[in-house]
């Protein structure tokens, strides 16, 4: 059974990997940020949850020696880096602040995750995946600091794929749509914390198109998520298949609307893609 990292593990997609691996009978090394969140994951001999922030080198750093620790001379198989941050926001209106947590955890943190992956996987077969999104691939007004993390990544991959052929690894890149969890449905109520933040000349420019973003995504109270999306379970099949396949792919799509929208970025040129994905929100009055 392989020996698998998994960060991100205290909720949502990393969460439903790290149960399903535990049912599996895998090692499985769940990595979360709070010594409480261990607590999640019951008492079973062969889960193994370590402290890892990914904005930190040195708690990944630190995170990778324990788990070394732990294996004492195994092989580690595959590492899943789930850890993310999504924050909506205008441009104009985004702080520095969160651009820079949005790098650092995002962009960065994939960059740890992969700096002390491929020492370790390298020579038999090893896989890191890196999770990023349809929006690594397109751009979503409002989503602008973690549309263009997750582009960032999906660049990052392709860099470190070309430097590790011929090492006997895989670097893999899989692409989400829309995932049923805290991520998606939190974001209602934290664009309703920023429109009552804006000043009234901003709220004239820019409170439509917020609104019009909320609705889609279920609301002030996300108790009125919209039946969109898969569940974090099925996502996580989705991702089994890119760590675990005989010759993985570069990228794997998982959920419908992943794979018409990047089709569509694929093949359209840009000025369509205005058209596709301004139209929902475009800053007309409600
Ligand atoms: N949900 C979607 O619709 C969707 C769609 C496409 C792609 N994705 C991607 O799928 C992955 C998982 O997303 P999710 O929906 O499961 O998100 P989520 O429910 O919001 O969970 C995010 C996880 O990342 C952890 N995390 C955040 N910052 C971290 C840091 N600095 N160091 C270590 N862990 C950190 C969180 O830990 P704490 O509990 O400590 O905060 C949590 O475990 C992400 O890469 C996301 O971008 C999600």
């Amino acid at each position: 059974m392989p020996n698998i990292l998994i960060t991100g593990a205290s909720r949502g997609i990393g969460l439903a990997l790290t149960k399903r691996a535990i049912a599996r009978g895998d090692t499985v090394f769940p990595a979360v940020r709070k010594e409480a969140d261990k607590a999640k994951f019951g008492n079973h001999p062969n889960c193994h949850p370590v402290i890892m922030d990914v904005s930190d080198t040195a708690s990944v750093e630190n995170g990778f020696a324990e788990i070394d620790r732990l294996l004492a001379g195994k092989p580690l198989d595959v590492v899943i880096n789930s850890a993310a941050i999504s924050v909506p926001g205008a441009v104009e209106l985004a702080s520095m602040d969160e651009y820079q947590q949005t790098m650092n955890t995002n962009v960065v943190g994939s960059a740890r995750i992969l700096k002390y992956s491929i020492p370790r996987l390298r020579g038999h077969d090893g896989r890191v995946v890196l999770i990023t999104s349809l929006w690594g691939r397109a751009s979503n007004p409002l989503l602008g600091s973690y549309c263009a993390s997750k582009h960032a990544i999906e660049s990052l991959a392709d860099s470190a794929r070309r430097e590790i052929g011929g090492m006997n690894m895989h670097v893999v890149l899989v692409e989400p749509g829309v995932i049923r969890t805290d991520m998606y449905e939190l974001q209602g109520q934290e664009i309703e914390t920023q429109i009552n933040a804006m000043s009234p000349d901003q709220r004239q420019r820019y409170e439509p198109i917020y609104r019009r973003y909320q609705k889609l995504v279920g609301g002030p109270k996300g108790d009125q998520t919209p039946n969109v999306g898969i569940s974090a379970e099925k996502c996580a099949e989705g991702i089994e298949k890119a760590a675990f396949a005989a010759n993985p792919r570069r990228r794997y799509r998982v959920g419908i609307d992943s794979k018409v929208v990047c089709l569509l970025a694929d093949l359209l040129p840009a000025s369509w893609m205005d058209f596709v994905l301004g139209q929902s929100l475009n800053n007309k009055p409600l």
